[in-house]
């Protein structure tokens, strides 16, 4: 819808999410687009059936599809949007799209388990190598640049240890490499961080999370302004036969309206928490890089606008047993591998901590909250109940 209506008044994220893809076309005079089942599409003539951009059969989109990109554009800022059926797939499209047999790829040490999955055990058997970085390596990235490398993969914040990459330095010298560039953005939602605006070439999100919001759909989305780009990742996507359902493009979007005002809510919540965690004596540290004392802050106040409601904690040490019993007396939060819903989670995270080129020593066994949208109070509550019976 752009930047600016009638008024000539820049307008907010919320205003943009919920006046975007409200064109007639898709919506048949509804507020909502019309949700639209089909393989089959009839075209008006056969000059159209290979007509670029038209909608032509159901995998390559409808008008559902076009509605939901046309919003999710708004949340990054950008010009195109190639949507997945789950985050995971947002994340290792481009490595199908722009990496290959006898390339290179570098991608981040605390990258999400799955991502780091996919690298270890598909890239391997298409004779593509990769190179795990250090998350702070910021420009010394250069170093690790070779002629054959072709992507460069970031997580920022890391979604369980949370550190912030130095975005446009990386970026910059994956540019001058001629190398392309991409950051997974699902901690921010997209509505706190624009790594497209900081030089990435790709941005991906698990709308899985915070975009899409119920915890109840899985669902990716990767944002690029570069029609070269663009053009490869869409043959990616149609050779390899990736597609989205209309039922959940519809749910996709339903959730995004709400996305500004829920973020706000989970940004003030998680902070609240944060603090309060930073006093307990059973708590060693409190990684959140919105909180002054954390070593990305600084990094964090730079490049982003805010923070969203996921951090973790590293416990006093204790042996396991006793982490499992926190965990276990926690009431309100459930034991969840996701994050991003109106439902606050915990988890673990320790047995899922991997890493070959960086160190991740936190000072105790590591829990990851993600606070949703109930009273910060009735969470800090639930936490000190839980915390008195290991303490
Ligand atoms: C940072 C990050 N990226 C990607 C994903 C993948 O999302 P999905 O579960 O929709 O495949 C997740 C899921 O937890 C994630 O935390």
């Amino acid at each position: 819808m752009g930047e600016e209506g009638k008024s000539g008044r820049p307008r907010g994220l919320g205003t943009r999410l919920t006046h975007a893809a409200r064109d007639r076309k898709l919506t048949l005079g509804g507020v909502n687009p019309v949700v639209q089942k089909a393989s089959t599409v009839i075209v008006e003539s056969a000059s159209k059936l290979f007509e670029p951009g038209g909608w032509t059969y159901g995998r390559h989109g409808t008008a559902t599809h076009e509605a939901l990109q046309q919003a999710l554009c708004e949340i990054e800022g950008a010009e195109h949007c190639v949507l997945a059926p789950s985050g995971l797939m947002a994340c290792i499209l481009p490595f199908l799209g722009f990496g290959g047999a006898g390339g290179h790829v570098l991608v981040g040490d605390n990258v999400y388990g799955p991502t780091r999955r996919f690298v270890d055990r598909m890239l391997p058997r298409w004779g593509c190598e990769a190179t795990y970085f250090d998350p702070q390596i910021g420009a010394g990235i250069a170093t690790l640049l070779r002629p054959e490398t072709t992507l460069v993969f970031v997580e920022s914040p890391g979604s369980m240890t949370f550190e912030i990459a130095d975005a446009p330095a990386i970026a910059a010298a994956a540019r001058s490499a001629n190398v392309v560039s991409v950051m997974d953005n699902t901690w921010s939602a997209g509505v706190f961080h624009k790594p497209l605006t900081l030089g990435f070439d790709l941005s991906v999100q698990a709308n899985t999370k915070y975009v899409s919001g119920g915890a109840d759909i899985l669902n990716g989305a990767i944002y690029l302004n570069d029609d070269r780009l663009l053009a490869r990742l869409k043959e990616t996507v149609a050779d390899l036969g990736v597609n989205v359902a209309p039922d959940d493009a519809y749910a996709v979007l339903r959730g995004a309206r709400s996305l500004a005002m829920r973020m706000d809510h989970h940004q003030a919540s998680a902070l609240e928490v944060a603090r309060w965690l930073t006093k307990h004596p059973a708590i060693a540290r409190v990684i959140h890089p919105a909180l002054e004392s954390d070593p990305s802050h600084a990094l964090w106040k730079r490049d982003f606008t805010g923070s969203s409601g996921l951090f973790s904690i590293a416990l006093k040490p204790m042996p396991t047993a006793k982490v499992h019993a926190f965990l276990d007396a926690l009431d309100l939060f459930g034991l969840g591998f996701s994050y991003g819903g109106f439902e606050s989670l915990v988890i673990h995270c320790d047995p899922q901590l991997k890493r070959t080129s960086s160190t991740s020593d936190l000072g105790g066994p590591l829990i990851r909250l993600s606070i949703g949208l109930e009273e910060p109070a009735d969470l800090i509550a639930d936490l000190e109940q839980a915390l008195a019976q290991v303490s």
